[in-house]
């Protein structure tokens, strides 16, 4: 076993439940305006956990790619392992760490499918090899080798050209928050922990939490 003991103490800032925005949105549009001065790599990155129906969890990394008051936005691939957990049980938990700030954000809530509109947007702003790379990809699934992968590819450009058409079964999820928490850290482990819980409308419930 190989026991890791290297810690660090935090101390960058404080959180009160006094001064927080009464919206944890706007709370949030606020933390990561400074996230992005403070020049952290791609603040926009999240993890994101879902579970399946059977209540097994699974993880990975994914771009938020817009927030606003209806929720935090994302795209992906609706067969992937993250999209068939969703559509069987669609709460999910986002999580951002901007470990460099000493911040941590928790989102809980429900997920669902964008309208179609939205994501045919978002998919024609993205760059020729992204899009042929959305059907050259049946993400998650398992593939022979890295050729077979290019194959593909190359097959779906040569089909498809410039003009390349979203995949119907590729698109957005809009991450309804029902709890979004702020965590910074503070000495001696004694974290500053600030819950917005939803109350069914306005306002928000705020809470701080133990460390
Ligand atoms: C920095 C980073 C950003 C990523 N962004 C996305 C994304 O926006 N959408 C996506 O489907 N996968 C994204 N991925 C890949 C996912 O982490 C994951 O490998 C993939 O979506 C398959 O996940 P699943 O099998 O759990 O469904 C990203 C990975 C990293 C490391």
């Amino acid at each position: 076993m190989r026991s890791i003991t290297a810690r660090r103490e935090y101390g960058l800032g404080s959180l009160s439940e006094h001064e927080v925005d009464p919206d944890p949105i706007r709370q949030f549009s606020s933390w990561f305006a400074e996230a992005e001065r403070a020049g952290l790599d791609e603040p926009y990155a999240m993890t994101l956990a879902t579970a399946s129906a059977g209540g097994r969890p699974s993880a990975r990394v994914v771009l938020l790619r817009g927030v606003d008051g209806r929720g935090f936005r994302f795209f992906t691939n609706y067969r992937s392992h993250k999209g068939r957990d969703l559509e069987s049980n669609p709460f999910a938990c986002l999580l951002f760490d901007w470990h460099e700030v000493e911040r941590q954000v928790r989102v809980e809530g429900r997920a669902e499918r964008l309208p179609e509109a939205e994501s045919d947007a978002y998919f024609a702003g993205r760059p020729a090899e992204t899009r042929i790379g959305a059907w050259a990809s049946d993400q998650s699934e398992v593939v022979a080798d890295r050729q077979a992968l290019e194959r593909r590819y190359a097959e779906f450009a040569s089909r498809f050209g410039d003009d390349v058409p979203r995949p119907p079964h590729w698109g957005g999820y809009l991450v309804i928050p029902e709890s979004v928490e702020f965590w910074q850290g503070r000495p001696g482990r004694l974290h500053d922990r600030i819950r917005y819980a939803a109350e069914g409308g306005d306002p928000w419930r705020i809470e701080r939490l133990s460390p």
